[in-house]
C-alpha cells in the first residue's frame, strides 16, 4: 500500500472506516497498488490507524462489496483484477481538489441515489415515494395545457426567487396543510430540492470550525454538508419524543452553536414527530440564543395525527419543503421560507449557485396544486404509508431486527440489529439476494450507529415488504460469524 501519509484529511464527520475505505480505494484506482498485491492485514491495519478491529472490517466489507478486492480467510485481502472495480477509470487525475472536497468519492449518497435510480426487488435504502403515488395523468395534462399555449415563458429564465405563481401556490394551498397561514410568498425562495436549500443554508451561516447541532440519528445529506461548510457536529440523541432537550439546551449554553438543524415531524431516519412540550422548549432555547432554527419538512405532510410545523409556532424558523416525497423527486423542486431579509440573502446565494430552479418542473408544480387534488392525494399517501409501516413492524415482530422508534407516519423505520453485528457487513449478501437497506452509522456524524440499520418502506406494497423483511430477518440469523469488536 502507498506509504504517502496515512493520515487522512477529512472532516470529522466521515466515519473512519470510510476514510480507511476511501484510502485504499485511491492507491488501488491510482495504480499505486497492483492487481493481485497483498493488502495489510486487519491486524496491521488496526495498528497503523489506531482504530478498532470492526472499523477495519467495515472498511474491508465496504472495499469487498464495491468489488476492490477479494479475501481469503487463510491467505488474506487482495486487489481484485480491474473489470470488478466499480470504476470504468482506472486511473485518476492528480489535481489537488480544495479540502473540504478532497474525501468526497464515493459517498454514502451517492449509492444511495444510485440505488434510487436501479431496480432492486426489495429497495428499502432509497428514500422516495412509491412510483404507483405519482400523479402522471395530472402531469400529463398539466404538460400539455403549458405547451398547448404555446408560450414560450415555458422555456424562458426564471427569477432567482422562483416563479410567483408558484410561490403564490405554495403560500395559499400547501403552507396552510402545515399550519401556515400567513407565509407571505415574496419570503419563499423556490430551490432544486430540499437539499439546496440545506446548502444555501450552510453557506449562508456556517463558518468553519462553527457548531451546528443535530439529531442523532439525522439526515445523511444534512450531516455532509455541514461537514463540508467546516462545521463541527453535535449529535443530540433522539427517543420516542424527539431530540433531547435538555441535552440541547446544555450543548446550546456551552458551545453557542451557529445553527439548530431538526426535523420535528416524522424525522428521517427514525420516524418520530417532535412532542409538543420539547417544540416550545427548542423554540425557547433557539431564541434566548438568537441561534437560527432549520425545519427540515422533507415528511411533515405525512403526518396523519396533523402536527403543524414548528414554523406555524415561531415567524423566524427557518422551513424547508420539497415536492420530493409529496410527488415526485424528479422534479427537484423545493422551497426555503424565512423572514424577508434573510429569504433575500439566501436568493442572492443560490443566484452564484444555479440562477435559479428550472421553470418548467415549477409551472408543471404550479398547475398541480391549483388543480385542487392535494388533500385527496395527501390522504391516499398517509394511509398507503402507514400501512406499510405497519406491515413492516409486523413481519419483524420477533426478528433479531428492531425497530427502535415507534414510527407511525412517513417512510422509515430505524432498527437495531443483535450485539456485535454491522449492518454494512450485511449489505453485500442482501444485495445478492435482492435486499437493500441504508445502514446506520451513515445517520450519525460520530460515524457510530454501525449496528443499526434504517428501512425504508414506502417504494413497495405490503407483500414485497413481507418476504423483503423476511428475507433480511433470515440474513441475519444466517450470520454465524457475527463482528465483534
Ligand atoms: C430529511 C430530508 N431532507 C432533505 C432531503 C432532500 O430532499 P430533496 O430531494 O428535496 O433534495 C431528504 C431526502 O431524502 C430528506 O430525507
Amino acid at each position: 500500500m502507498a506509504k504517502s501519509g496515512h493520515t487522512v484529511q477529512t472532516p470529522k464527520a466521515v466515519p473512519m472506516y470510510l476514510q480507511i475505505y476511501e484510502k485504499i480505494r485511491t492507491d488501488i484506482e491510482t495504480g499505486a497498488v497492483s492487481v493481485g498485491d497483498s493488502l495489510p492485514s486487519e491486524r496491521q491495519l488496526q495498528k497503523l490507524y489506531r482504530v478498532s478491529r470492526t472499523t477495519v472490517q467495515n472498511a474491508y466489507d465496504q472495499l469487498e462489496a464495491m468489488g476492490y478486492v477479494t479475501r481469503h480467510a487463510a491467505r488474506g485481502t487482495f486487489v481484485a483484477t480491474p473489470p470488478q472495480w466499480p470504476s470504468a477509470v482506472k486511473r485518476e487525475a492528480s489535481f489537488r481538489c480544495a479540502r473540504p472536497w478532497q474525501w468526497m468519492h464515493n459517498t454514502f449518497l451517492e449509492d444511495l441515489m444510485e440505488s434510487a435510480s436501479r431496480d432492486y426487488t426489495f429497495d428499502f435504502e432509497a428514500g422516495r415515494p412509491d412510483i404507483e403515488l405519482f400523479p402522471l395523468t395530472d402531469m400529463q395534462l398539466a404538460l400539455e395545457h403549458l405547451f398547448s399555449k404555446k408560450s414560450r415563458d415555458v422555456l424562458l429564465y426564471s427569477p432567482t426567487m422562483g416563479l410567483p405563481v408558484l410561490r403564490q401556490a405554495i403560500s395559499e394551498i400547501l403552507m396552510p396543510q402545515r399550519g401556515i397561514h400567513d407565509m407571505p410568498a415574496e419570503n419563499i425562495l423556490i430551490t432544486s430540492g430540499a437539499m439546496q436549500a440545506i446548502d444555501l443554508i450552510a453557506k449562508l451561516f456556517i463558518e468553519p470550525n462553527d457548531m451546528v447541532v443535530v439529531a442523532k440519528p439525522t439526515f445523511p445529506g444534512a450531516l455532509q454538508r455541514f461537514a463540508t461548510q467546516g462545521a463541527r457536529i453535535v449529535g443530540i440523541p433522539v427517543d420516542s419524543e424527539g431530540i433531547d432537550v435538555d441535552q440541547l439546551a446544555s450543548v446550546v449554553r456551552q458551545r453557542r452553536p451557529s445553527l439548530i438543524y431538526t426535523q420535528p415531524t416524522c424525522q428521517n431516519p427514525t420516524g418520530v414527530t417532535l412532542s409538543p412540550a420539547r417544540r416550545e422548549r427548542l423554540l425557547r432555547i433557539a431564541r434566548d440564543y438568537n441561534i437560527p432554527v432549520v425545519e427540515d419538512d422533507a415528511c411533515g405532510f405525512l403526518s396523519s395525527s396533523n402536527t403543524q410545523a414548528l414554523r406555524a409556532q415561531d415567524d423566524d424558523v427557518l422551513y424547508v419543503g420539497t415536492f420530493s416525497k409529496l410527488v415526485a423527486p424528479g422534479f427537484r423542486v423545493g422551497y426555503v421560507t424565512a423572514p424577508a431579509n434573510i429569504a433575500r440573502r439566501l436568493a442572492g446565494v443560490k443566484q452564484v449557485t444555479d440562477l435559479h430552479t428550472g421553470s418548467i418542473g415549477q409551472l408543471l408544480l404550479e398547475s398541480w396544486l391549483t388543480m385542487g387534488g392535494l388533500e385527496e392525494h395527501l390522504q391516499r399517501s398517509r394511509d398507503v404509508y402507514r400501512e406499510r409501516l405497519r406491515t413492516a413492524v409486523a413481519t419483524l415482530r420477533c426478528s433479531h431486527v428492531v425497530p427502535v422508534y415507534p414510527a407511525e407516519d412517513g417512510f422509515y423505520l430505524f432498527c437495531s440489529l443483535p450485539d456485535g453485528f454491522a449492518a454494512r457487513a450485511l449489505q453485500q449478501r442482501g444485495a445478492e439476494r435482492g435486499v437493500i437497506f441504508a445502514s446506520g452509522d451513515a445517520f450519525s456524524s460520530d460515524g457510530d450507529l454501525q449496528g443499526h440499520l434504517r428501512l425504508c418502506v414506502s417504494a413497495l406494497p405490503p407483500a414485497s415488504i413481507r418476504v423483503g423483511l423476511r428475507r433480511l430477518t433470515q440474513i441475519v440469523e444466517e450470520q454465524r460469524a457475527p463482528v465483534t469488536p
